[in-house]
């Protein structure tokens, strides 16, 4: 039995998606299954990754785990109950800004991803780590916006990047959870060409049949104000790996195709399956 945890949003629901697909059985773990809307013939279970009695029963006879964590939440008690359980191998959504070898994580996005990869190390299970950067379901954060006109206002217009479809993640996550070959390895899945924000904007216009355009706003009285209702570390993390990428070329690998055997979705593709997003 395969175990996705974070099975009811992106990249969760995606991977079930996929494992369901090539006929795996699946169980998907959610806070609040009868919102679940799973496929048919997926067992989704109850449970709480903060409560650690609720997590012995929704790993019962599990092998592998696809571990998707919301940002922040301590790990420790699902891989406790995870070592207990006897699971075999760990796949886990990580941050491309984790920096190997590095005395101290340069910031709490990677300090945070770091400290689950080492945990998840830690429990003795076959482990796999997917790193990625800027996935392509960021963009979602403009939707408010569109809603009220053709104008995204944000900073960074020249930030890049290889943006990743959640498909593909899915994809991927799905193949190492269920082939050999992968433990003990970091995959950095990346989409097919580096874009700025200003050029997702763009075509995200052209997949929307919409005008839109990009007008770059100063980062500090942003990163200010949207320190005020989220972590100060978390939205400075954020915006300097953004700012790190503007005038660069975001780097393109074929790990998707080489691990799926397909081509990575392009952002053109992505744009169109979320149009209804925009709507
Ligand atoms: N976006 C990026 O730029 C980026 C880059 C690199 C890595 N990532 C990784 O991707 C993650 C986000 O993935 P996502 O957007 O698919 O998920 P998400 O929106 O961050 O998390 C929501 C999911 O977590 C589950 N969840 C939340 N609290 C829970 C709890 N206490 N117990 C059990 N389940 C809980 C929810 O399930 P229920 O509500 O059904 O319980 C839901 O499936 C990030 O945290 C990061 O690790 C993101």
């Amino acid at each position: 039995m395969i175990l996705v945890v974070g099975a009811t949003a992106h990249f969760g629901r995606q991977t079930v998606d996929s494992l369901v697909a090539a006929g795996h059985p699946v169980r998907a773990l959610s806070r609040t299954p009868e919102r679940a809307g799973l496929p048919a013939g997926v067992e989704v279970v109850q449970a709480d990754l903060t409560r650690a009695e609720t997590l012995g029963p929704a790993l019962a006879d599990v092998t592998a785990v696809f571990l998707v964590l919301p940002y922040g939440l301590d790990p420790a008690p699902f891989l406790d109950a995870a070592r207990r359980a006897g699971v075999r191998r760990i796949v886990f959504l990580s941050s491309g800004a984790v920096v190997d070898g590095a005395e101290k994580q340069p910031d709490v996005i990677a300090a945070y991803h770091h400290g689950v990869e080492q945990a998840v190390k830690a429990t003795g299970a076959e482990w796999t780590f997917l790193r990625i950067f800027f996935p392509a379901v960021n963009s979602l954060s403009f939707a408010m916006q569109l809603g009220g006109g053709d104008v995204v206002r944000a900073p960074y217009a020249g930030a890049a990047a290889t943006v990743v479809h959640e498909r593909d993640v899915a994809d991927v996550a799905a193949r190492v959870l269920t082939s050999g070959g992968h433990a003990g390895r970091v995959y950095e899945p990346t989409g097919p060409a580096s874009l700025t924000q200003a050029e997702q904007v763009s075509a995200l216009g052209a997949a929307l049949g919409r005008d839109l355009s990009f007008e770059e706003l100063d980062a500090g009285p942003v990163r200010e104000q949207m320190g005020r209702f989220m972590d100060p570390d978390f939205v400075n993390a954020l915006f300097d790996l953004m700012a790190a990428t503007v005038g660069r070329d975001a780097p393109v690998n074929s790990v998707v195709e080489e691990l799926t055997g397909h081509p990575a979705r392009t952002y053109t593709q992505w744009a169109a399956d979320h149009a209804a997003d925009f709507s």
